[in-house]
């Protein structure tokens, strides 16, 4: 099987098997206060990653390139929607492109679509510091994903199998590059212990990634004979992972996994998110409604994370950090098990 083909084929299995939906929003709750001290006309999405400031809290997480003109096509309708929307937009692993000069132009295609927006170039963990400085400079990006796939590569027929070094490959390309590097994982979660041990390396944000959402042991099993059925439930539930990763870390944390909504991102960012990704929920409009009616989709969200944020009193992102939170069942007893002790968000106080 060629590398273009397993491309196409993410794709139309990550479509097939869709959003899990098991990402634990359902166990978290704003506390409704009935004085509200904000206006809609004042409320700002600008955002921060680190260093990077975006215009939104939004961004669409890397999912392709390197499948020939089926991703080309996709990528430039992604590149479209983000340029429209004013939204941040990662493409898929580049190693294809790295190794075969003719897959270039399926991501190249996303900085010539949209010159002046954030782009984020991504490679996996087995990359080295060339090959680091070669993605950026392919899409002229302003931040590299190094994402994190143990699973996914071992449920795939033809993965990876050796891990070692990853850390240390992590560390050299972040000291290296000029741009912020960020490590994400594919919808198994980032625990404490990993954000701990990234937090000491010099990279500028960790996305959890989390479970519940888009599943690569899923997807895989369906490319394989024998089925690896016991990854299909493994990995750590986005929510409960933003709090895994923020109790051990300084380094600012990306929610993404499984998010679909307005009230998702919003309840993202109040667990301690400073973006949110989103990659599942965006193929899916695409390919069924089309770009123009996800232009829409986006602009709406926009619009309906102001008014959440007009009901909660909070005129800037940052905000969100401090308002109460009641996380219940499954979250809950993880959270309690883990020692994350969810009490601390049920009776934080706005600083406002
Ligand atoms: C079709 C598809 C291809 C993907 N390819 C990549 C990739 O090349 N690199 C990467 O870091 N993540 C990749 N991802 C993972 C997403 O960036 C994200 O981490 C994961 O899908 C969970 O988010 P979601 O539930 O919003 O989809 C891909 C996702 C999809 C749906």
């Amino acid at each position: 099987m060629t590398r273009a083909k397993r491309k196409r084929d993410h794709i139309d299995y990550a479509l097939a098997t869709g959003q899990q939906e098991l990402a634990g929003f359902e166990d978290v709750k704003f506390v409704h206060q009935s004085l509200s001290n904000s206006a809609l006309i004042d409320i700002d999405l600008q955002s921060r990653i680190g260093e990077l400031s975006l215009s939104s809290p939004i961004f669409v997480n890397a999912m392709t390139g390197g499948g020939g003109g089926y991703t080309s096509k996709i990528n430039s309708d992604l590149s479209i929607l983000a340029r429209e929307t004013g939204i941040a937009l990662a493409v898929g692993s580049q190693m294809s492109a790295l190794k075969d000069s003719g897959e270039r132009k399926t991501y190249e295609i996303v900085r010539r679509n949209n010159p002046e927006g954030i782009i984020f170039a991504n490679l996996g963990s087995e990359a080295t510091v060339q090959q680091a400085n070669d993605a950026v400079e392919m899409i002229e990006a302003d931040a590299l994903q190094i994402h994190l796939n143990v699973i996914q590569e071992l449920t795939m027929p033809e993965g990876d199998r050796d891990f070692r070094g990853a850390l240390e490959r992590i560390e050299k390309i972040s000291d290296a590059l000029s741009v912020p590097v960020f490590v994400k994982e594919t919808g198994f979660g980032i625990s404490k212990e990993t954000a701990y041990s990234l937090s000491k390396t010099s990279i500028s944000a960790i996305d959890v990634g989390g479970f519940g959402g888009t599943n690569f042991s899923r997807i895989e099993n369906q490319r394989r004979q024998r089925i690896l059925g016991f990854f299909d439930d493994w990995g750590i539930p986005t929510v409960v992972s933003i709090a895994e990763a923020g109790v051990s870390s300084e380094v600012p944390i990306i929610a993404s996994g499984g998010i679909r909504n307005s009230l998702e991102i919003v309840k993202a960012l109040s667990l301690g998110a400073c973006s949110v990704g989103m990659a599942g929920s965006v193929l899916r409009s695409m390919i069924d409604k089309g770009l123009d009616e996800t232009i829409n989709e986006v602009n709406e969200i926009h619009t309906d994370i102001r008014y959440l944020m007009c009901a909660l009193g909070c005129d800037k992102i940052e905000d969100l950090h401090d308002v109460p939170l009641i996380l219940s069942g499954r979250v809950h007893h993880w959270m309690k098990l883990r020692g994350l002790e969810p009490e601390n968000f049920s009776n934080r106080q706005k600083k406002k």
